[in-house]
């Protein structure tokens, strides 16, 4: 997992509970005490996990409530060290169209070309009518929370408000789970027979 997403992370843990609250995740996920994430480096996504089930067990907050408080952290910082990526769409269902393509490029400055694909393999857009879209979403960290939390913090940035759903969900035991995002403005609103909420 490229850095940004554990040092957004590590940046909030500390901005909230202080230094202290920091160690105590890193010590419960196992991660070095000393270890400083960087935005450009690969680190193993299974000690990102770690760190995001520490920050859930440490502060003792729902789950849902610390990934709106990551996605509301990861935007901003998005934004001041990416700003072009916001400047390009004018809303947040063109951003959201983009949202692949933005990872491939942040995967872009990875020296392997093994981790380049693990990145760009994970997510994939499709327009379904204007108003409606869907992600596909392939990885088995299973960060739907997360990706939902994003979606309406980044709506949120554009003042806009729009739904997820999901049409495929690994959990229910499909192969891979698929996301239908849609926005009160969408033509065909509510009209897929097989969504399901799901966590
Ligand atoms: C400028 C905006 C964004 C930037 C720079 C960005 C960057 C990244 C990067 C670098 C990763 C790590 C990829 C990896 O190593 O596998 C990532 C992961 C992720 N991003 Fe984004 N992202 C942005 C916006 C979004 C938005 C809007 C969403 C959802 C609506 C999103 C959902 C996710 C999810 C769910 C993951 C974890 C995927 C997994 O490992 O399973 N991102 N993002």
């Amino acid at each position: 997992m490229i850095g940004i997403i554990q040092k957004v992370l590590v940046d909030l843990l500390v901005n909230t509970g202080g230094t202290e609250l920091k160690q105590a995740v890193f010590a419960r996920a196992g991660v070095p005490l000393d270890r400083n994430f960087r935005i450009d480096q690969n680190y193993p996504d299974d000690e990102c996990l770690r760190l995001i089930h520490a920050a859930v067990a440490e502060t003792g907050l729902p789950a849902q409530q610390i990934y709106t408080l990551y996605a509301k952290a990861f935007l901003q910082e998005a934004k001041s060290l990416f700003p072009r990526f916001f400047e390009i769409s004018t809303s947040s269902e063109a951003f959201l169209m983009r949202q692949a393509t933005i990872h491939a490029v942040m995967a872009s400055g990875l020296q392997h070309s093994v981790d380049r694909k693990k990145v760009t393999d994970k997510f994939s857009a499709t327009q379904l009518a204007p108003g409606s879209i869907q992600i596909e979403y392939r990885s088995a960290n299973l960060l739907c929370g997360i990706f939902k939390a994003l979606a309406h913090e980044l709506a949120g940035f554009y003042n806009e408000s729009l739904t997820v759903s999901c049409a495929r969900c690994v959990k229910r035991g499909d192969g891979e789970c698929c996301f239908v995002l849609q926005w009160p403005y969408a033509a065909n609103k509510n009209t897929s027979a097989d969504i399901i909420e799901c966590g």
